[in-house]
């Protein structure tokens, strides 16, 4: 991906001979902005443009002067920051044969939302917006953008909040093109070179482990789904330390499935599109920790991320094969595409080790959560109120959807084994999510706040893109994990 510079001005200092002007339109005060910007609202009417939330409509100059590309943000009262990052989204989705635009979306905020949020909000909606997946074209698209400028104010806070925005949203960017990347082409292998290279580029420290080392760590999980596979696991961790002291000590775990066929538990042939991006979690955590330095935060992170691929072959674990997990519990696999859950259980073991202060785990887990929440919303379970009600709270104002699931201790007894420790599903049909959860809460060291994801749904798309986010990989979870780890403070004491 090119990086177009995306810088700020004030409105009067916005550069005239722009070929392309990208304005806001309320539906319940659409015929006054027209009036404004000199547009007939009868022409806009038959358009089928009525200024809603993500509409564009384009209009040519017909002359000298740039085009104007309207973007509807719904009604005037609700115009915030999410709104107004998903309409810079749509715009810079639609956006191709333009060269220089000035993205004037800001001055239509609703009263009470500050300008600083709302510079961030366009810049990131812009940048989000803007993405594409080319590497495996022919033909790369062509888009021909070489300049964007923010109608944000010349300030040293509006240059600030749009940097920010910007690299917020070329982190996601990051974690998208590692989820869209098909499964051939990103083994876990491939998948650690890139955190290496990212690692060195933003100054994190990676390490990474082999299959033997996996093996000696006791990553029995792990090295129990990699047994179908020929391309090898990983085990990956990253360290960043804050300069200072740092104010915590946070844990991420993200699920890094290169791809699930679901072992011998075999995925239908339908089920198994997109498979590719179920190192979502992974994606996530990696795009967030590229960006910590730029943004200063303050509280050490570390990353644990198990990848590995979950494939048939001679020696992949069977149905009813025992694993013995990193701290010595053992699992009865009854069901092979049940996977995630088993290599998280090591990674979750060995962030539990270093004893963090809260861990946060995130993983395309179960199709169950998207039966119950919907493909754009991700499930939200944990063992401490106050992590949870925080990430609700960040992910909320972040534009990304989660709710929150309960973990009913009556599901737990569906994961006792006949003959093991766990059995890693249970035997009902119901809250497979939940079910999930729980088996994941069993590996998560005593007194440790703890906080799950199931970012299935979100974090990979298939019916449209909506705003800022587009089909396939969205990068779902990035966003809320850095304006957790900014504003990090440390949790009060409760269970
Ligand atoms: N990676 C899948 C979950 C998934 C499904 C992610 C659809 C994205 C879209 C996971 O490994 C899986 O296969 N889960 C099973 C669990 C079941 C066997 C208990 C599922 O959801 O069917
Ligand atoms: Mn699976
Ligand atoms: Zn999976």
């Amino acid at each position: 991906m090119t990086a177009t510079p995306v810088t700020p001005t004030t409105a009067a200092q916005a550069p005239a001979r722009a070929d392309l002007r990208v304005v806001a339109a309320r539906s319940d005060r659409l015929g006054a902005d027209l009036t404004d910007l000199g547009v007939d609202e009868g022409f806009a009417e038959a358009a089928g443009f009525g200024g809603q939330a993500n509409q564009t409509l384009l209009l040519p100059a017909g002359g000298p002067g740039p085009d104007t590309l309207l973007v509807g943000v719904g009604e005037e009262a609700g115009v915030d920051g999410n709104r107004l990052r998903a309409a810079a989204g749509a715009a810079g989705r639609k956006v191709t044969r333009h060269r220089k635009v000035v993205v004037a979306l800001g001055e239509k905020a609703a009263d009470g939302t500050s300008r600083e949020h709302v510079a961030q909000a366009v810049a990131e909606g812009w940048v989000l917006g803007a993405y594409r997946f080319d590497g495996h074209r022919s033909k790369p698209s062509e888009v021909e953008v070489t300049s964007v400028v923010l109608t944000a104010g010349a300030a040293k806070v509006a240059k600030d909040a749009v940097a920010r925005g910007v690299a917020l949203a070329r982190a996601v960017n990051l974690a998208r093109d590692l989820v869209n990347e098909p499964g051939g082409s990103l083994l876990p292998a491939d998948l650690a070179a890139r955190v290496k290279a990212v690692g060195a580029e933003v100054g994190l420290k990676v390490k990474v482990d082999g299959l033997a080392a996996i093996k000696r760590r006791g990553l029995g999980g792990l090295a129990g789904v990699a047994q179908g596979a020929t391309n090898e696991p990983r085990f990956v961790e990253i360290a960043y330390e804050p300069k200072g002291k740092p104010t915590g000590h946070v844990a991420l775990v993200g699920k890094g499935v290169t791809f699930d066929t679901g072992g011998y538990s075999l995925k239908t042939s339908d089920g198994m599109k997109g498979m590719n991006g179920d190192m979502g979690g992974a994606a996530a955590v990696i795009g967030a920790m590229s960006v910590l330095g730029t943004l200063g935060v303050k509280v050490k992170v570390t990353g644990y991320l198990p990848l590995v691929e979950n494939m048939i072959g001679p020696d992949a674990i069977r149905v009813g094969d025992v694993l013995t997990t990193r701290g010595g519990t053992t699992v009865e696999v009854q069901n092979t595409d049940a996977e995630g859950r088993l290599i998280l259980a090591d990674g979750l073991r060995v962030a539990s080790e270093a004893e963090p202060d809260a861990i946060i785990d995130l993983a395309t887990l179960t199709g169950a959560c998207m039966v119950a929440l919907g493909p754009r919303v991700a499930g939200l379970f944990g063992s401490d109120d106050g992590l949870v009600g925080r990430i609700h709270a960040v992910a909320d104002a972040a534009g990304e959807s989660v709710w929150p699931m309960p973990m009913p201790e009556h599901l737990r007894a569906g994961l006792d084994s006949d003959i093991a420790d766990l059995r890693n599903i249970s035997g009902g049909r119901h809250a497979g999510a939940s079910v999930a959860a729980l088996f994941l809460r069993h590996f998560v060291g005593d007194g440790i706040a703890w906080a799950h994801l199931d970012i299935a749904g979100p974090s990979w798309i298939t019916d449209s893109a909506q705003g800022e986010v587009p089909k396939l990989g969205t990068g779902f979870g990035v966003r809320l994990l850095t304006d957790l780890l900014a504003g990090w403070e440390p949790l009060p004491a409760s269970g």
